[in-house]
């Protein structure tokens, strides 16, 4: 099984990738840490407790298996949240329905704080086995580096919703959200992670396999209120479809009055799809920067498309950007795994 972490700002995709995540056995999810983005970072880590309290009892698992979880930073500039998209609670309204809260309780805040379990997770495990998937802003992963940068560096790599270099942003004209929330946190984590350090004479430590999955590919993945619709009236007993549809309303309307979407996007269920199947996704590698301190293009990446061969000092970078996707295979999957068979 791949071991992995998963750090959000649990909004309403973010809760779709957690239950695909949960649902997939391909993955062991050591732990979930909450970010701010879409939703401050207590409020990302309530809601991530609502959707494991949810699925635990849906799936008849003793709270022990379920991973444990702690809330996060809140970035120094303040974020933009973006409660017209994923609700005010950041998913759809479902934390605060009587019925929601009677299945889920009122989830205690944990005791460790994010950088207290992730560096926990990382010391129990044997290095450069664990993936990080990242579906909010870098705020947290910048932290981490910044205290320790060594246990940063244990994690066999890092994949990141967020970004996007060939086609036109949803924050800004030219920016994603999660990059555009916190520019400054995913300049440091591209930095960290293309940078080999010598750490002693001739002895270097490795750059850090770091993967965008960005609008580029997101934006090409939905979930359809059809299929939803469709089986939730074949089986309306099925409690975790009348969840998902309860808790994806508001942003399935949202898309329908920004974009004509007949769903919602799945950006981040598709960054937990990677790691399950890389063969979703096309990749090509590229050197990275993004723009921290734009004034109109703050939070835009940026690939560059030149040649590596003509920097031969980039040709040792990892960063990796997803610029096609399979996405009826995605989707198809995806409604299977989350929903069960159609
Ligand atoms: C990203 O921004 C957030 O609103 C979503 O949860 C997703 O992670 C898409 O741009
Ligand atoms: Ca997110």
């Amino acid at each position: 099984k791949q071991k992995v972490i998963l750090d959000m700002d649990t909004g309403v995709d973010d809760a779709l990738a957690i239950i695909l995540a949960m649902r997939s056995p391909e993955l062991q999810v050591l732990g979930i840490t909450a970010s701010s983005g879409n939703i401050d970072a207590r409020q990302a880590h309530r809601n991530t407790k609502a959707v494991l309290g949810f699925l635990g009892r849906e799936l008849a698992l003793p709270p022990s298996s379920l991973p444990p979880t702690a809330a996060g930073l809140t970035a120094t500039r303040e974020i933009p949240h973006a409660a017209h998209v994923h609700g005010s609670d950041g998913l759809g309204g479902v934390t605060m329905s009587d019925e929601i809260l009677q299945i889920i309780g009122d989830p205690a805040p944990s005791s460790e704080d994010a950088y207290t379990l992730f560096k926990r997770l990382v010391q129990e495990h044997e290095p450069k086995t664990i993936t990080l998937i990242v579906t909010g802003p870098l705020t947290n992963v910048a932290h981490w580096i910044e205290s320790d940068p060594d246990a940063v560096q244990r994690l066999k790599e890092i994949v990141v919703m967020g970004g996007v270099f060939f086609e036109c942003g949803n924050r800004s004209p030219v920016a994603e959200s999660n990059m555009y929330s916190d520019p400054e946190s995913a300049g440091k984590v591209v930095a960290f992670c293309r940078r080999p350090v010598l750490l002693y004479p001739h002895v270097w430590r490795e750059t850090l396999p770091l993967t965008f999955v960005g609008l580029d590919v997101t934006h090409r993945v939905t979930l359809r209120r059809d299929t939803l619709d469709r089986l939730s009236a074949e089986r309306p007993g099925d409690r975790m479809i009348r969840f998902i549809k309860q808790f994806t309303a508001d942003y399935m309307n949202f898309c329908y009055r920004n974009k004509g979407l007949e769903g919602c996007y799945l950006h981040d269920p598709l960054a937990v799809g990677y790691v399950i199947d890389p063969s979703f996704c096309r990749v090509e590698r590229y050197h990275v920067e993004v723009e921290d301190r734009g004034r109109v293009a703050r939070g835009m990446t940026i690939a560059d498309v030149r040649s590596t061969r003509i920097f031969k000092e980039r040709s040792k970078e990892v960063t990796w950007v997803c610029v096609k996707v399979d996405a009826s295979r995605f989707e198809n999957f995806f409604t299977e795994r989350v929903l069960g068979p159609s």
